[in-house]
């Protein structure tokens, strides 16, 4: 499949699809396919102009990394959807932001998982819960999410016992599904998660990644697929091993766990000399978002880095991380009012990113991202 839907003048408004969705079952099949909209035979990952990427699914609106919150996110319009990954103790990849599943799932009212609860050191940080690592798939299967800021969107609690914790199988085939009813292309951008420590118990992650896609025959160039890490050493073992195009993450501060013995800091590898040397093994940076418009003293953007222009100039795409409507995770000049958890001017903020000549945006609310995209590119 190579066609997708124009982007400009989409049809599916986000009230639209948030109605639809409000009674769906966890198990629920999906709704009748939307009339199809006019053809663009581009491939996804060949379109010219900025691509939305669903951070965590349509996290903004349901329980991430559920196949509802990416359904939503395909409905809002997003380009992308997101599944972060991590290992169940019998090997298979399952959408979850961290191996601790305490905070997104309903593990702790489970009383035959009481002694599962422990601490371990993940990335040299001690952390107290349950772990995706000590669960058989079977096992995890009897969880449900719940979500992850029940006191920012409270709204989305409703949804909480509703939906499992998915496979990277069962999302691809979601994929699948949506790119016959919508007659368009949806990429998909895995992130592996901790690859150096699970290495470090025997579960690595890139064999069942890289397998996985290609049961799925989403293991190509073209497949509208990138995977990501903050990690590095992984992303050069892939570079080696698959064509699918890979994104170096990087981060506002610190610096990759695994090159943490060299001393290797994000900030060195978002200069013009660093992105240069990610350019021989990836296809894509993606930098924490005050990487491309720092911050004032105020907490108010300023005037761009040069990373966007450093990268484009060595050959590299940039998507930034992570786009929220909510006051308190925008910059300040994009706030109103001031209630943290009201809606800001998050159109404007992303607007900022597109006039910064970013590639790419991640969002919490996949609508909003769509919306200033599509405002942007008319404009
Ligand atoms: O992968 C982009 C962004 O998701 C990175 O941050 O912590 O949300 O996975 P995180
Ligand atoms: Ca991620």
């Amino acid at each position: 499949m190579t066609s997708r839907t124009l982007r400009v003048g989409r049809l599916v408004a986000p009230a639209a699809a948030l109605a639809s969705f409000a009674l769906l079952a966890p198990t629920a099949p999906a709704t009748a396919a939307p009339k199809p909209e006019p053809q663009d035979t581009r491939p996804v990952s060949q379109l010219a102009e900025p691509l939305v990427f669903g951070h965590r699914g349509a996290s903004g609106y349901r329980p991430e990394h559920t196949l509802a919150a990416y359904e939503l996110a395909i409905r809002m319009g997003a380009d992308y959807i997101e599944p972060d990954l991590v290992p169940t103790k019998d090997g298979v990849l399952v959408a979850r932001h961290e191996n601790e599943i305490g905070g997104t799932t309903d593990v702790a009212a489970h009383p035959e998982f009481a002694s599962r609860r422990t601490t371990k050191t993940i990335d040299g940080v001690a952390v107290t819960g349950w772990f995706t690592e000590d669960f058989t798939l079977a096992e995890l299967k009897t969880l449900r999410a719940k979500e992850r800021l029940p006191l920012v969107r409270p709204g989305n609690t409703r949804y909480d016992g509703r939906f499992e914790v998915p496979t990277f199988a069962e999302v691809l085939q979601l994929v699948k599904t949506w790119e016959k009813k919508l007659r368009r292309d949806i990429g998909v951008a895995p992130e592996t998660k901790h690859p150096t420590y699970f290495d470090s118990i025997g579960l690595s992650l890139e064999e069942p990644l890289l397998r996985t896609l290609k049961a799925a025959g989403k293991d190509k160039k073209n497949s509208d697929v990138v995977i990501q890490s903050f990690e590095v050493t992984n992303l050069k073992e892939l570079d080696d091993d698959t064509d699918v195009p890979l994104v170096q993450l990087t981060g506002a501060t610190g610096g990759p766990f695994d090159l943490k013995g060299e001393g290797t800091t994000y900030a060195q590898i978002v200069s013009a000399e660093g992105l240069q040397a990610v350019r021989r093994y990836a296809d894509w940076v993606g930098p924490e978002k005050s990487q491309v418009l720092p911050r004032n003293a105020a907490g108010a953007t300023s005037t761009p880095s040069s990373l966007v222009r450093d990268a484009h100039r060595t050959g590299l795409r940039v998507v930034v991380y992570t786009v929220r409507d909510e006051n308190q995770f925008l910059p300040t000049d994009y706030r109103r009012g001031t209630d943290p958890n009201a809606k800001g001017d998050v159109l404007g903020e992303a607007t900022a990113y597109l006039d910064a000549g970013v590639d790419g945006i991640f969002g919490d609310f996949p609508d909003s991202i769509v919306d200033a995209r599509d405002a942007w590119v008319q404009r």
